[in-house]
């Protein structure tokens, strides 16, 4: 046989990692392992274990505490124990903390990498290579942010006691992507690791303890989705933090809607991977590899859809076939192997329960000739082709190694498959040429794109979805922002529980109930698409004064008209791609109008709110507007450096379409504090102004109309906000809702908003002081008003 020949049949003899450390730490904990509370171990109260098995071989690693009420309750109070000392520490003092985490983390890389592997069944080239390094990235980074905190977010606090559950899949990088933010920013956690993958979480324990980390600042609490339910009902958390399924994702959101914990939720996706026929097709198969095929497609922001420009597509299944039999898959311990254990045997049943559904639907299925382990969890790579976009397989997340493939021929149709989800976590665009790459990115609706590349991450680069993959960030600064909040904010009293005036309903040309009513002095209309319009019920609201002084009638909106406004604001495109030049114009040009007819709405305002008031109401109206014209063109977004040949352009994106229920107690100063930094950022809006003085819209609209705002960015309806909450929050054309007044609207508009996952942003029922612009404008509002997304491009040859 000729050394040619030997090269082509040769085959991988077994190379196995040493997992002698991993077995003699289980040997040294006697295969039974605690809770982490208060710094020290603890044995679960209710006396309760379950097994954690090695899925390669299903094989019981250890028995591990199943946490209950009881130990929830112990691990939050230690955590509110230690809260004060720990956020009273210098930032320097908690940097120092978070780099000996770092460093302690890559001391013991070895023993975290192949227990890691051993829990979950990841290759240990990828935990070793991937998972680890990226944990102890995340620690330095955030050292770094711990240090520069008071400088970079003056006036700002922890939240206080952080809620953590995390997932299977990447079992430590999700500790690290959850409690290094946490602990850099003051806050102290309570983390329950997913409860097929508990281990490397109690070796963090132990790391914690030897960093000399205060006692109750991190504590773990392991079980299944119960403890995790306790952990978010608890009353005394402040914030909850979620990795996993839409489905509990869901859960987590119902569950927290009456209180005031924060929450940010990172959950599932069914990311497009595109190829254009002018793509490096090679480099894309690689890519594809990764995107799909990494930790056997259990990754959140896996490659699962992959488009292709039809032209190319007989090559590249080809070309896709012929790596795929290349994929070896075998023991995740053997470090030449690609693809290892699935995580449980139900994980497996639901792949291949997703798959044969697929296929029931008409999808095709290749698999690679594999000889696949005879004990533990399996399942070979997958391609489904003929893939109809309505199937369950290019619609649901699988979690597993199974690709669906499709086509398309125009760049206009790949954006109009890749956003036909529910999800937008992230995608990958192949092409050679960069313009259309980038402006293929543009317009995806997803956190993360990457440019002929895939699965990079980094600290310094933020992450999270975008619809129904789940709000928030998680890295880079904006991740920072979900775990402090403004001073002022925190310590703000709640608002009196009744509020605003009670608008009287009457059907039209009905006797006016008092009788002796003086003259109608004022009647308005709503306004949807840049044009007044009268409101579909026929019916409208008396609007009176604090002394019961009749001031006129306000249209009594309905579900119609508010699906009208949604229709309205979906379709004010210009507004949405007019450049930031051209938004600042229009903004000034509203105060410019605004100021010209200064007196006339400070008269009809001052019947509602008394002459002081309307009058400062205006006057800093003006300056708000000028405010938000300067920022149209300044809330830039970043260029991150992150450690490989690659540039991240990290973009604040509008929302999309925002439904506003404006705060009561401030008629204009509070509707245009909450409308106008949406609309500098290029959202579209509907608004239900104040009940208390919904006249206001007959300004507002007089206002608009002369300033060139473009139909439709801005809509109008009056009526009873809790009514027409339900429409905006419900209405799966509404991409967030901010909702301003007291605890029970608030706590209506995260219930009504659990259906379709959209982001909440609210007052927490507190009083905010309009008229201070240190608490009714700037950065704080821009930032809830954009989402960022981060588009990766490599360089170099
Ligand atoms: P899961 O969402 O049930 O589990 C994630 C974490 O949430 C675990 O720690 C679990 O114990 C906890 N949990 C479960 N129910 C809870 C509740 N009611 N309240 C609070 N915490 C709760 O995910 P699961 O069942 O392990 O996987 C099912 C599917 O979810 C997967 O097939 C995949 O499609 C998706 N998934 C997505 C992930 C992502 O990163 N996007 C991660 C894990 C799963």
């Amino acid at each position: 046989m000729s050394i040619a020949e030997k090269f082509v049949s040769m085959e991988y003899g077994p190379a196995p990692e040493d997992s002698r450390e991993a077995e003699a730490w289980l040997e040294r904990h006697g295969r039974r392992l605690g809770h982490f509370i208060g710094g020290a171990s603890h044995a679960p109260a209710g006396g309760e274990y379950f097994d954690t098995l090695d899925p390669s071989n299903g094989e019981k690693l250890a028995a591990i505490a199943q946490g209950g009420i009881a130990d929830v309750d112990a691990a939050v109070r230690a955590a509110r124990a230690a809260s004060p000392k720990w956020r009273a520490i210098t930032p320097h003092a908690r940097a120092r903390y978070l780099y000996s985490l770092a460093r302690l983390v890559q001391k013991h890389s070895r023993l975290l990498a192949v227990l890691e592997t051993m829990d979950n069944g990841k290759p240990i080239r990828e935990s070793r290579d991937i998972d680890i390094p990226l944990v102890a990235r995340h620690f330095y980074y955030h050292a770094g942010w711990a240090q520069l905190l008071d400088q970079e977010f003056p006036d700002c606090e922890p939240c206080g006691v952080v809620g953590q559950i995390i997932p299977w899949n990447f079992p430590l990088l999700m500790l690290a992507w959850k409690i290094a933010p946490a602990l850099a920013t003051g806050n102290t956690v309570v983390l329950k690791p997913a409860e097929f993958t508990p281990l490397t979480a109690l070796v963090f324990a132990e790391i914690c303890q030897e960093a000399g980390l205060p006692g109750g600042v991190v504590n773990i609490v392991t079980g299944d989705g119960s403890t995790g339910e306790a952990l978010v009902k608890h009353p005394d958390v402040d914030k909850i933090a979620f990795t996993g399924s839409t489905e509990v994702g869901r859960a987590i959101r119902s569950a927290t809607a009456a209180s005031h914990k924060r929450l940010s939720l990172e959950l599932g996706g069914k990311s497009p991977f595109i190829i254009f026929e002018d793509a490096d097709l090679d480099s894309a198969v690689e890519g594809l590899v990764d995107g799909i095929w990494f930790n056997q497609g259990q990754v959140c922001c896996a490659g699962s859809r992959l488009l292709m420009q039809e032209s190319i597509a007989e090559t590249l299944i080809s070309k896709i076939r012929d790596r795929m039999s290349t994929l070896r898959i075998g023991a995740p311990l053997d470090k030449a192997i690609d693809i290892g254990a699935i995580v449980a045997r139900v994980q497996l049943d639901r792949i291949e329960r997703m798959v044969a559904q697929g296929v029931a639907e008409g999808a095709t299925c290749w698999q690679p000739q594999v000889v696949l382990p005879s004990r533990g969890f399996y399942y070979p790579p997958t391609i489904l082709t003929n893939v109809h976009p309505t199937s369950i397989v290019a619609q649901q997340e699988i979690f597993g190694p199974v690709l669906a493939a499709m086509t398309f021929r125009t760049p206009k149709e790949a954006v109009e498959l890749a956003n036909n989800t529910v999800y937008g976590l992230a995608s990958c665009v192949w092409s050679e040429n960069i313009n259309v790459a980038l402006h293929v990115a543009a317009q995806l609706k997803a956190g993360v794109v990457w440019v002929n590349c895939t699965n990079m991450f980094d600290a310094a680069c933020g992450f999270g979805g975008y619809r129904e993959s789940g709000y928030g960030r998680e890295g880079g600064r904006e991740g920072l922002l979900e775990y402090i909040e403004p001073a002022w904010f925190k310590h703000a009293p709640a608002l009196p529980a009744v509020n605003g005036a009670a608008a009287v309903q009457v059907s039209e040309g009905e006797e006016k109930p008092d009788g002796s009513a003086p003259a109608i002095d004022r009647t308005v209309k709503l306004y949807i698409g840049g044009k007044q319009a009268r409101p579909d019920s026929g019916y409208s609201m008396e609007v009176r004064s604090p002394d019961g002084h009749l001031l006129g009638e306000a249209p009594l909106g309905n579900r119609k008209d508010i699906r009208n406004a949604v229709e309205a604001a979906r379709k004010a495109e210009p507004w949405a791609k007019a450049t930031a030049h051209n938004r600042a114009q229009v903004l000034y040009y509203c105060a410019e109008n605004l100021s010209q007819r200064e007196g006339q709405v400070v008269d009809r305002l001052a019947a509602a709110v008394g002459e002081k008031q309307a009058a400062a109401e205006v006057q800093l109206g003006i300056e708000r507007i000028f405010s938000y014209a300067a920022w149209a063109d300044k809330f830039d977004g970043a260029v991150h450096n992150p450690p490989f040949r690659n540039i991240a352009i990290a973009m604040n994106e509008p929302i999309g379409t925002v439904g506003v229920i404006c705060p009561a107690d401030a008629p204009l100063l509070g509707f245009l504090s909450l409308v106008l930094p949406l609309l500098a950022v290029g959202n579209t809006v509907i608004a239900v102004p104040s009940e208390k003085f919904p006249l206001i819209t007959g300004d507002l609209y007089q206002l608009f109309d002369t300033s060139d705002l473009s139909g439709g960015a801005v809509n109008i309806v009056t009526g009873h906000a809790s009514e027409l909450l339900k429409t905006l929050a419900e209405h799966d054309d509404v991409d967030a809702i901010w909702c301003y007044g007291g605890e029970t609207i608030v706590a209506a508009a995260k219930a009504m908003s659990t259906g379709n996952l959209k982001q909440v942003w609210t007052n927490e029922g507190r009083v905010i002081d309009w008229f201070n612009p240190k608490q009714g404008e700037g950065r704080w509002f821009l930032e809830h008003a954009t989402q960022v997304k981060n588009i990766w491009v490599p360089y170099g040859e």
